[in-house]
């Protein structure tokens, strides 16, 4: 019943956004809401602008693509900056089709497909409406009527630039129609509408030698030819082309570099001068964004050759590298799996974020800088904080290589293998160990894998199933002790009263006895003996924490588990060294006895109930750390 409700307040709704009027009262709209006369860029700017922009750790994103492009903050920005609000403001790039250029599933359509469902939804709002002249096939803007020796007066009074001419239809529909009195056109509220073909178009190139231009500027409708008596009558023409139907809105156009060249010319002089040539008629004016995709590859090839030059020239290139966080790259697998027939199943924590470091590491390109290496380099731009000597500035080594993140995985690959290592089970569960089985499986079939990039690829899946095993460890022996946070804070806190005592040559105090005594050098050693810290090294290091603590006091800021990655690092080490005996024995008995079984049962049932396990992937991962632990 419901769906039958909110079908009917749709309906409602777009006839309450329904407008027709004069052209006469179309300017009464246009006095007191000037932006239904903005030109096409301008109205995607807004409407992306309009969206709203978050910042998070200094990274501004558009919100407009928020839901949908994750991690490609830089390039968004570049696309609405460079190219969108200037071409708002009616620069010269306007005149420019936009080629977004990037690797394979790298996001391109996905773009475009946004920015299209956006403007269907833009023009239903108050501040992205359009009006159009009625009955016009392309939807021709109304302030064409009026006449170019009035605009001046025009561009006085309405503070608004008229740009284009009355196309040829519409002078001669004032002509019969109306007599020539501008004031009575018909006007109309029109919404863009992909299905409906108003304001969007998608054009995409069929066999290079039969293409038609047709396509994009329409034809002579032979049928009615004989009505009209002749073919250069307007009234005789189909205004269906994608760019006719496109207009006032944007036009797709895939696979662009895929078109014969000379057809390209044609097309290319046709945004450069906003007006087109079709039939036997006068130039078209066309207001419209023209947004095509390609490759790396064939981008190449097309500038590679000579001849293309003065193309080259009318086209802005956007790149659209791959994302390169491994947390947003997750994000799109997570994505990606919602909208597949995947959905239902269970994934094992862990699996998406194994995969993505795989990925992120083969996009990634071998700094330079001295003293980092890929893997730190992948922590950086995942805005890890890395305890280095050295503060790396993440942005200088984005530098280093501009063209970053234009090879490598793609995500499509990594969702058809986690989609194949799911059939492969019989059981609709799989964990991070099946995923990255499937994916190096996969490389013999992966088609642009060459045998050294294999192995350069292999090695990846090996660092990432070694990040695994760290995190499944952990995962572990979170899940053994029954509140770990609480465990590390309580050690951490034994930790540094000690350190302190030993470091101002105090004594402590036993809270219990109230005795006495000389700090546990034999605890502190044992947690710094964790991550490598040498007996000379001993008092440096306890120093600098201290240092630390006060830096953080004076800031107001309170010093707890995660202010410090080595001492942190150290704890959660103790911990586990303490527990390992335990995990071990219990996890891989072959015949446990009751109380170990009573701990199994435990630990799985905290494995589901808090970190997302189900049964089958729990007992995986216990059984997995368990033989980690016996190695
Ligand atoms: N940065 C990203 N953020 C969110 N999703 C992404 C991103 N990159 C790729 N995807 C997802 O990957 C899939 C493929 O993307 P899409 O089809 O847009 O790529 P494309 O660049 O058009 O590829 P192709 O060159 O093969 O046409 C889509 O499901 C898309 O949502
Ligand atoms: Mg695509």
């Amino acid at each position: 019943m419901d769906i039958l409700n909110k079908l009917k307040s749709h309906r409602e709704e777009e006839e309450r956004l329904k407008w027709e009027g004069t052209f006469a009262e179309y300017l009464d709209i246009v006095k007191q809401q000037p932006e239904v006369a903005q030109t096409a860029h301008s109205r995607v700017y807004n409407m992306i602008k309009s969206a709203g922009i978050t910042e998070k750790d200094g990274v501004k994103s558009y919100n407009f693509f928020g839901e949908e492009i994750f991690g490609l903050e830089d390039a968004m920005e570049k696309l609405v900056e460079e190219y969108l609000h200037p071409a708002a403001k009616r620069l010269d790039v306007k005149k420019r089709i936009l080629l977004l250029m990037g690797p394979v599933s790298g996001g391109k359509s996905t773009i475009v497909t946004l920015l299209k469902r956006g403007l269907e939804n833009y023009t239903r709002t108050d501040e992205g409406a359009v009006y159009a002249i009625k009955g016009c096939p392309m939807h021709e803007d109304p302030l064409h009527l009026i006449p170019n020796h009035l605009r001046d007066d025009f561009y006085e009074e309405y503070g608004i630039k008229i740009e284009g001419s009355l196309s040829p239809l519409n002078t001669m529909r004032l002509e019969t129609e109306y007599n020539g009195r501008i004031e009575d056109v018909m006007v109309e509220r029109i919404f863009f509408s992909e299905d409906k073909r108003v304001g969007i178009g998608t054009f995409s190139p069929s066999d290079p030698k039969s293409q038609d231009i047709a396509d994009l500027t329409g034809s002579i409708d032979f049928s009615t030819i004989a009505e009209y008596g002749s073919e250069s009558d307007p009234r005789a023409y189909r205004f269906d082309g994608e760019l006719n139907k496109a207009n006032r809105g944007m036009m797709e156009f895939q696979e662009m570099l895929k078109c014969d060249e000379k057809f390209l010319w044609h097309l290319l002089s046709l945004t450069q001068e906003g007006n087109f040539k079709a039939g036997r008629f006068a130039l078209i004016s066309a207001d419209e964004l023209i947004v095509a995709h390609t490759n790396e590859a064939e981008y190449r090839t097309f500038i590679s050759n000579k001849k293309n030059e003065a193309l080259h020239s009318r086209i802005i290139v956007m790149p659209i590298p791959y994302n390169l966080k491994v947390s947003d790259e997750e994000r799109i697998y997570k994505k990606m799996i919602r909208q597949s027939d995947m959905k239902d199943i269970h994934i094992a924590p862990h699996a998406l974020k194994v995969a993505a470091i795989f990925s992120v590491l083969t996009r990634l390109k071998k700094p330079k800088k001295q003293g980092i290496d890929l893997i730190k380099k992948m922590r950086l731009y995942d805005g890890e904080n890395i305890e280095d000597g050295n503060k790396i500035n993440v942005d200088e080594l984005k530098n280093e290589f501009p063209d970053e993140g234009l090879t490598g995985i793609d995500p499509r690959y990594v969702i058809n293998r986690i989609s194949s290592a799911i059939i492969r089970k019989e059981v609709k569960s799989i964990n991070a160990l099946d995923v990255l089985r499937s994916l190096k499986e996969g490389l013999d079939q992966h088609p642009s894998i060459t045998q050294e990039d294999k192995e350069e690829y292999l090695n990846y899946i090996a660092v990432a199933r070694k990040e695994y095993d760290e995190i499944a460890k952990k995962e572990v022996q979170k899940a053994f002790v029954y509140s770990y946070e609480e465990s590390a804070k309580t050690l951490m806190d034994n930790y540094l009263d000690n350190v302190e005592a030993y470091c101002n040559n105090n004594k402590l105090k036993d809270p219990l006895t109230g005795e006495e005594m000389s700090p546990n050098e034999k605890l502190m050693r044992s947690i710094e003996e964790q991550i490598g810290i040498s007996e000379n090294a001993k008092k440096a290091f306890r120093e600098e924490i201290l240092i630390r603590i006060s830096v953080f006091a004076r800031k107001g800021k309170k010093f707890d588990y995660n202010s410090h990655q080595r001492l942190k690092e150290a704890i959660q080490k103790k911990l586990f060294a303490d527990l390992k005996d335990v995990v071990k024995i219990t996890t891989t008995s072959k015949t446990p006895d009751e109380s170990q079984l009573k701990k199994i049962n435990e630990v799985i049932a905290r494995l589901i109930d808090e970190h997302g396990y189900n049964s089958v992937s729990a007992n995986e991962l216990l059984q997995y750390v368990g033989s980690l632990l016996n190695r």
